[in-house]
């Protein structure tokens, strides 16, 4: 295959970090190539410098063997480099016919020919096989469907390179093997596609050579046919990784939650329990309405009808602020979105959860306190870089992640009777951190609270939970012990099969 894409003794360095050192990369056309790393290994920096939104301290891009000024997005995108971005761009209020034909609307001056548009947007859609209603606003859309429209925005020009940041955090399993269709189909035209991504079953399913970063070097590059996901594993995190072994939770307690027939406009007749000492995970696609039975019970929503039971007792949790009063937390999901405070620095975000705690006696904060259980979360989760008085605004999205994660961490010491709820924990989390992750969610279950946890992973879901609940189209279809569940089996109830 013919070299398309050169990069060559790339260097950034941030104040305080260096993102990348001197890295090499070779990108050849109709390949897709894995870029992997933990968080912050400078995976979204190289892919910030190859289309141009920064610039490199040094190194040289060549693309088709000619040396390549870019200055800026304009200029990738007119030598044919496309990328999606971690981090959504779409404008929420326009629709989607117009958020993929921003900035090339068709039309003389102020004015759009708002036909031409709708007419070009729907031949793209045409040309990709993907359906989507043109005249709806984004706002309206789910997490998979925003991206969705963000791979097609990148493919509204004719790209030679592609550059997807990790791409199926946010999609289903159905949308996710539609985007492979569609990467398979840009191979054969010649493409050349660099696909950013933490799923390693997904690295493995459409890649064909990945390049693996860690501390902003080049540990190893080549064909797919030369790793295992064991060797994967260890280049990038640098260790070998634990499999995580769940012992099921012998000692459960008394039950904290319960819902009788709790149904809104998202969700209908959900029952549910959960007791204090297990891991109770919630299966389902993406918009089975998993999120909103979450945010429901943790008063982001409000049901129409049904009860929630706290400990027995029927109870109205009128806000989050409410919830956290009854001892429920939930985690988001679209984390960088619902739980950051981005002007503030990680100490701020990690104890803002519990600013009560850390009041003393005239109303001042006790400084210290709040820096040692702060320090203790930021080290449990090896947030990168591990220093409290970083912008959380310029850390990686893992990292980002990691941060709201944490706070609930740092909130208290005695988790006992609490409800934790979390909503895609690890999305976006490298293989390391997840795991760190997971034996913390675990050790919460077995100091005496009781934990909600979605994930689309469901071999996460599978690996954590003592019990799993089953959601489709805003019902719970099947309830039981994980063992009474196998991989296929929840996937073929999940959809309806
Ligand atoms: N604007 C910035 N200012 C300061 N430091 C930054 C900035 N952007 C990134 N960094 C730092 O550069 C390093 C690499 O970050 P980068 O976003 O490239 O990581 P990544 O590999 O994409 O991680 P993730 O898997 O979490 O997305 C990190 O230490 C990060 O904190
Ligand atoms: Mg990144």
């Amino acid at each position: 295959m013919e070299t398309l894409l050169e990069l060559q003794g790339i260097s950034k360095i941030y104040p305080g970090v260096t993102a990348l050192n001197n890295v090499d990369f070779t990108l050849r056309s109709g390949e897709v190539h894995a870029l992997l790393g933990v968080n912050g290994a400078g995976k979204s920096t190289l892919v910030k410098i190859i289309c141009g939104a920064q610039p490199p301290d040094s190194g040289t891009i060549k693309l088709q063997h000619n040396l390549l000024q870019i200055n800026n997005t304009a200029d990738a995108m007119r030598n044919g480099i496309v990328v999606v971005y971690q981090e959504r761009t779409l404008i929420p209020h326009f629709t989607i016919a117009e958020n993929i034909m921003l900035g090339l609307e068709p039309g003389r001056g102020q004015l759009i020919n708002r036909r031409k548009l709708n007419e070009r947007a729907d031949q793209l859609l045409k040309r990709l096989g993907v359906e989507l209603d043109l005249n709806k606003e984004v706002i309206q859309l789910g997490a998979g469907q925003q991206q969705l429209v963000d791979i097609v925005r990148a493919l509204r020009t004719e790209p030679k390179v592609m550059v997807l940041d990790e791409p199926t955090a946010a999609l289903s399993q159905a949308e996710t093997k539609h985007l492979f269709d569609l990467l398979r189909q840009f191979k054969k035209q010649g493409i050349g596609i660099i696909f950013v991504s933490h799923r390693l079953d997904e690295v493995f399913e459409i890649s064909d050579s990945m390049t693996i970063l860690r501390d902003g070097h080049v540990v190893s590059s080549g064909p797919i046919s030369e790793y295992t996901p064991a060797r994967v594993t260890q280049d990038i995190v640098g260790r070998s990784v634990a499999k995580l072994e769940t012992t099921p939770t012998l000692n459960i307690g008394a039950v904290l939650l319960e819902t009788q027939n709790l149904s809104s406009a998202e969700f209908q007749g959900v029952n549910l329990k959960i007791n204090s000492g297990e891991v109770v995970g919630l299966a389902g696609m993406v918009g089975a309405g998993r999120t909103e039975l979450l945010e429901t019970l943790v008063g982001f929503r409000r049901a129409t009808s049904g009860k929630i039971l706290l400990e027995g007792k029927p109870t109205q949790i009128t806000s989050p602020e409410n919830a956290i009063r009854h001892g429920i937390v939930l985690v988001p999901d679209k984390r960088i979105e619902k739980g950051l405070l981005n002007r503030m620095n990680v100490l701020e975000n990690l104890t803002v959860a519990s600013l009560k705690r850390y009041s003393g006696r005239l109303g001042w904060l006790q400084q210290k306190k709040m820096q040692e259980a702060a320090t203790k979360a930021m080290d449990r989760l090896r947030i990168m870089p591990p220093s409290l008085n970083t912008p959380v605004q310029s850390l990686s999205g893992g990292n980002k992640q990691k941060v709201v994660f944490g706070k609930w961490l740092a909130s208290s010491d005695d988790v006992r009777g609490l409800i934790f709820m979390f909503d895609e924990p690890t999305e976006g989390v490298d293989v390391g951190a997840r795991a760190d992750m997971w034996v913390i969610i675990r050790n919460l279950a077995a100091q005496g609270a009781a934990v909600l946890i979605t994930s689309s992973d469901l071999d996460e879901l599978m690996a954590i939970s003592d019990r799993l609940y089953v959601m489709r189209r805003g019902q719970i279809i099947n309830e039981g012990l994980k063992q009474e569940f196998t991989h296929d089996s929840i996937l073929q109830q999940m959809m309806g099969g």
